[in-house]
């Protein structure tokens, strides 16, 4: 099965808008000509969320947003919803990342309904699971694995599946610059995709699965180059031009 890769970058917590809207128009330049062969997304930070949506309008390069909220209106103070995102033109949404479930309490179950809500709101969620140190050292992959994704999942049609990406990044391999070894990386690949064949088993193919952790264009080939990974969750080297610009461009020759 030949999945189109996907390389999104998570900018978290950086960047004012003006430097947004500054980077994202030298990047439409170069690599606007690259998305016919990998989904590029860009995920800056809400408030500059419109000016980069309205700046790559007219490009096949993709907004994304770094979170969402699970209702669509009503009295939840700083929260931010679908519907809202969808208005302004945003595409993507990453769900579930490791930094907001370690620092603001996101558990499985909420994780749930934010891809629900997500893909009723027509956003294509990008869903993050993965271990930390220890569990992986206690030989507790595949069951955490299993744990996050089938709750993430279990509310969602198969219709609505072929909107999700899921990414794989192991909590230790976050921003440590200390990346998976890519063979363990396709291999929980590989386990993410036994799950979702378990639960969708006509599209489960179809379904793409990126790597996320300590990311860069020095890495990122050997990452392409197995069998179960189709792409990138890329923190750090995403707030870099050149950087990112070569990951994406390595996407292109998978
Ligand atoms: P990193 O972050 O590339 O800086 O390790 C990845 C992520 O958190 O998605």
């Amino acid at each position: 099965m030949n999945r189109k890769p996907i390389v999104a970058g998570n900018w978290k917590m950086n960047m004012t808008t003006s430097e947004a809207v500054e980077f994202v128009a030298s990047f439409k330049n170069l690599a606007e000509s690259l998305s016919e062969t990998v989904d590029i997304i860009i995920c800056p930070p809400f408030v500059s969320l419109e000016k980069v949506s309205s700046i790559l309008a007219d490009s096949s390069i993709y907004s994304g947003a770094q979170n969402i909220h699970w209702e669509d209106s009503g009295a939840y103070t700083g929260e931010i919803s679908a519907k809202m995102l969808k208005d302004i033109g945003v595409k993507y949404v990453i769900i579930g990342h490791s930094e907001r479930r370690q620092y603001f309490g996101e558990t499985d179950e909420v994780v749930e309904s934010k891809v629900l809500t997500a893909l009723k709101n027509n956003l294509m969620p990008i869903i993050c699971i993965g271990e930390t140190l220890e569990q992986r050292e206690d030989g507790l992959v595949e069951k955490v694995i299993n744990k996050q994704l089938t709750k993430a999942i279990s509310s969602i049609n198969i219709e609505q599946a072929k909107n999700i990406t899921i990414a794989y990044e192991p909590i230790w391999a976050i921003g440590t610059g200390i990346n998976a070894n890519p063979e363990d990386a396709n291999e929980a690949a590989g386990l993410i995709r036994k799950i979702l064949n378990e639960r969708f088993e006509n599209i489960a193919n179809s379904i793409r699965i990126q790597y996320g952790g300590s990311v860069t264009s020095d890495n990122f080939n050997e990452f392409m180059r197995q069998k179960e990974v189709d792409g990138a969750l890329v923190g750090g080297a995403s707030l870099k031009l050149d950087e990112f610009f070569k990951i994406t461009k390595t996407a292109t020759k998978y």
